[in-house]
């Protein structure tokens, strides 16, 4: 039975209020993050563009040793850790961060507690990625990968972190919502975790052999329990909430998570194949390699069933877009990963390019580009101001996308032709490094295109965070508060 013309009414008017009280709730929520989160996402764009140079300069260099002259602070030898820390630590790290304050009170529907902690650890992390490059630009190189700042800007960053934790801890005890969703899971793990994992692996507590076996732990367990988490967090809450479906799978997101905590970290010591460790502790790890089958296979699985259907938005949303592509290279740098982890693959692919070739189709095809349509999704939210010029959004992926394709590529089959070679006694080893010039020389045009693509991402986003360029479309998350609750 119909329900009368007036009770009709009634509810209707309900449920507006209901939505309009829900957008007001978002829009206080969101002014309470706006300030950290833009401290943390502008200085990682800073630190985008500072790496993107530094990795450009080390890539030519690679085939013009002698380009810029051989001085010391600009050798491959320094301009690459500070390439390394300036992307990682710099960009990921900080707009990671950025994002997660978004993320924090949106998912625990409360204002951010303890900002002042958040202001505090963005500067002492700015100090200390400036501390740690100019020490290694400068020759101080702590000598391991993953760890090459010295102590005292290792310390400073250490710092900044915790008192991140802290204020992300605390406002999550504040949370008004009994649901916590796995993005913030994701997030919690690793707030957990990274810390507890950075301190020991700077305390010098280990020399000679398990020196290495320390480096590798902690190299392979940053990307486990803060650089991956960051892009999982991300494609889990903007994929659904883009499409406006729930996720496909509760369960599905629980073994992912569980079976992720649970293998993800005996990993590292596959770097280290061949070398002077007991045999079963590298055996122990491959099979944990291998075993990253089941998380990666549970999240690709929930993604790809929560967009099915509705993957033609993402001609429509620039985070979509970025997102999806993040995500699938999530799964596809995944399965290269556990492959490659295999005595057999590593005996060629090993010490060669390939290994950056996968390395970067995590952190820049998986991470950054999640990070990227993170940004721009909260961006116009936080500044209330629309990015000005859509095309540019679309110049940026166009530039990322082709350049990380031709990056990938190139060091995919010139690191496989050149552990080959390698493998071959009756090759000088003079040859082997001859035949990588033209795959390193697309590397370095890939890069330039990825490099562009990140001038025209900084451009804009300035545009926005100074509300500048052309005024666009403005929904009610635009407009200031009182503005909305106007009748
Ligand atoms: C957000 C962007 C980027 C991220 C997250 C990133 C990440 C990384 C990582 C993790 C490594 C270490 C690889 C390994 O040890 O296997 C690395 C090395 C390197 N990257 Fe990047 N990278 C980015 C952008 C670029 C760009 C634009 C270029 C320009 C060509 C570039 C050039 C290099 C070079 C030359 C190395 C040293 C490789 C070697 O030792 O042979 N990267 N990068």
């Amino acid at each position: 039975m119909s329900r009368p013309p007036a009770e009709r009414q009634v509810s209707r008017t309900i449920a507006a209020d209901q939505r309009l009280s829900d957008e007001l709730t978002r829009i206080g929520i969101d002014d309470s993050a706006a300030s950290p989160t833009v401290l943390f996402l502008a200085s990682g764009v800073a630190w985008l563009l500072i790496g993107s140079l530094m990795g450009l300069i080390a890539s030519v260099k690679l085939d013009l040793p002698d380009w810029l002259g051989g001085a010391g602070p600009i050798t491959f030898g320094r301009l690459r850790p500070v390439h390394l820390n300036a992307v990682t630590y710099g960009w990921i790290s900080l707009a990671g961060s950025g994002m997660i304050v978004w993320l924090m009170g949106r998912l625990c529907r409360t204002h951010i507690r303890w900002t002042a902690l958040l202001f505090l650890s963005a500067i002492l992390w700015n100090i200390g990625l400036f501390l740690g490059s100019a020490l290694v630009i400068l020759g101080y190189s702590g000598g391991m990968e993953w760890l090459e700042f010295p102590l005292p800007a290792a310390a400073v960053i250490a710092l900044a972190f915790i008192l991140f934790a802290l204020s992300m801890f605390r406002t999550f005890a504040a949370r008004q919502v009994e649901h916590v969703y796995v993005s913030l899971w994701y997030i919690l793990a690793s707030l957990t975790w990274f810390p507890l994992l950075y301190v020991i692996a700077n305390a010098g507590l280990y020399q000679g052999v398990g020196e290495a076996a320390m480096n590798w732990w902690y190299g392979h367990n940053a990307i486990t329990v803060w650089f991956t988490p960051i892009g999982l967090a991300g494609a889990y809450y903007f994929i659904p909430k883009v499409i406006g479906r729930p996720i496909y799978s509760y369960y599905l997101g629980l073994l992912g998570f569980w079976s992720f905590a649970l293998f993800y970290n005996w990993n590292g010591l596959h770097h280290l194949v061949g070398g002077p460790l007991p045999t079963w502790a590298i055996s122990v790890s491959i099979v944990a390699s291998l075993m990253m089958f089941v998380p990666v296979l549970a999240v690709a699985v929930n993604h790809h069933m929560t967009a099915l259907g509705h993957l033609s938005m993402i001609r429509y949303s620039p985070t979509l877009r970025f997102v999806v592509f993040g995500a699938m290279s999530y799964t596809a740098t995944s399965f290269q990963g556990s492959l490659e982890a295999t005595r057999s693959v590593q005996e060629v692919a090993h010490f060669t390019h390939y290994t950056v070739g996968h390395a970067h189709l995590g952190m820049y095809a998986f991470v950054t580009m999640v990070l990227f349509g993170a940004v721009y999704y909260i961006m116009p939210r936080i500044a209330k101001w629309e990015w000005p010029y859509p095309n540019l959004i679309k110049v940026h992926f166009w530039l990322s996308a082709a350049g990380i394709a031709i990056y990938f590529l190139s060091l995919t089959l010139g690191g496989w032709l050149q552990g080959l070679a390698m493998n071959t006694p009756s090759i000088p080893f003079i040859d082997t490094v001859n035949l990588t010039k033209p795959y390193l020389w697309g590397r370095a045009v890939g890069g330039t295109l990825m490099t562009i693509g990140h001038c025209v991402f900084a451009y804009h986003f300035l545009l926005v965070i100074h509300r500048a360029g052309p005024k666009r479309f403005a929904p009610v998350w635009f407009r200031k508060a009182e503005e909305v609750a106007a009748p």
